[in-house]
């Protein structure tokens, strides 16, 4: 069956043909406007710029996926769109434009989950993944750990109480003089410095819990730069990346393991926009290993926002007979 995804919860308008079956995860187009150069100039995502270039490119988007994947939409079995969460304006250019794509072409229209869908990105990375399996789900807006039961099945274990690890990373990327956003800079500079150089809280929180907290970590990183700085002193940035990101890094893994013990799970998947990370796929592979646990992360291409991944887990969502009319409304939170 042949899945038509769109995604626009944040700052990339996304269209994509996805092949879902029996034995068959192939994407056959997965095609990817991102505005991150519109809302550099700004430090971070303006919601109503989002929302304006999600409408230049949605339609242009639309064809391109379908050329490329060679199809028309008469072939199109279902048509997946995120629903929730993500900014509310960006949001409703793809589910309207998903609902007219479906009832002009009399297609069956399935709500995603944004978060869901990072997950599902696993199994177009990896043929053969099936649940149970435990999902750490780490981008710029959510850090969770879930216990997936089926594919449509997640029940959360752990979460921030705060910031997203992704948001954190760019928080400071920006107080460090990168652009947005800094993650991925970040990531580079910190293979440069000393991960031990700076002592930094730990965001996993004690006690009996799986949750996190980035604020105690960001401020403590804020509060040293700015220690240095009144004192005519710029911080080494690679050292404070590597300290940043060795905080960051420990407490995910940290929390992975207690995670894996207790639900005794054989299979660990990281998913996200910072599961792009050098440095926490490295820790989590080591990790796995030691557990005798498999361990699986998509492509870096596939860990960002992409609409691949919202017709992966649009296709579980439809075996199940989710199905949305056109009341359908999309959600912030
Ligand atoms: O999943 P995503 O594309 O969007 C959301 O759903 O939030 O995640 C974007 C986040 C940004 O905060 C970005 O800085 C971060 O993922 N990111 C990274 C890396 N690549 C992207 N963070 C750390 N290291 C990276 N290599
Ligand atoms: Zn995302």
């Amino acid at each position: 069956m042949l899945v038509f995804g769109m995604e626009s919860s944040c700052d990339e308008t996304s269209a994509a043909v996805v092949e879902m079956g029996e034995g068959v995860r192939r994407i056959r187009s997965n095609i990817i406007a991102s505005q991150v150069e519109t809302h550099r100039l700004y430090g971070g995502v303006v919601p109503e710029i989002a929302s304006r270039a999600h409408i230049e490119a949605v339609t242009s988007i639309t064809r391109r996926a379908l050329d490329t994947a060679g199809v028309d939409i008469k072939d199109i079995g279902a048509v997946a769109v995120t629903t929730r969460p993500g900014l509310i304006g960006a949001l409703l250019v793809g589910v309207c434009f998903a609902k007219s794509l479906a009832y002009a072409n009399n297609i069956s229209l399935v709500p995603v989950d944004h978060i869901k869908a990072h997950a599902a990105a696993a199994y177009l990375s990896q043929p053969d993944l099936e649940p149970p399996f435990l999902c750490i789900i780490v981008s710029g807006g959510h850090t969770s750990i879930y216990k997936v039961t089926s594919y449509t099945g997640f029940e959360e274990i752990g979460s921030t109480r705060d910031d997203a690890a992704g948001e954190a990373f760019d928080k400071i990327g920006r107080f460090i003089g990168l652009p947005y956003p800094g993650g991925a800079a970040m990531d580079k500079l910190a293979a440069d410095g000393n991960p031990n150089a700076v002592d930094l809280p730990s965001p996993a929180l004690s006690g009996d819990t799986l949750d996190f907290s980035f604020s105690g970590l960001k401020t403590a990183t804020i509060n040293y730069i700015n220690n240095l700085r009144q004192r005519g002193v710029e911080p080494p940035h690679a050292d404070i990346a590597a300290s940043f990101t060795h905080a960051i890094v420990s407490a995910i893994v940290q929390r992975a393991e207690t995670a894996l013990k207790l639900t005794r799970m054989k299979t660990l998947v990281l998913a996200g926009g910072v599961a792009a990370n050098s440095h926490l796929r490295r820790a989590l592979t080591e990790l796995c290993k030691k557990l005798g646990v498999a361990f699986v992360v998509p492509p870096a291409g596939l860990c960002g926002d992409n609409a691949a991944m919202v017709a992966a887990a649009g296709y579980y969502a439809y075996l199940d007979g989710v199905r949305a009319d056109l009341s359908l409304n999309a959600s912030a939170i």
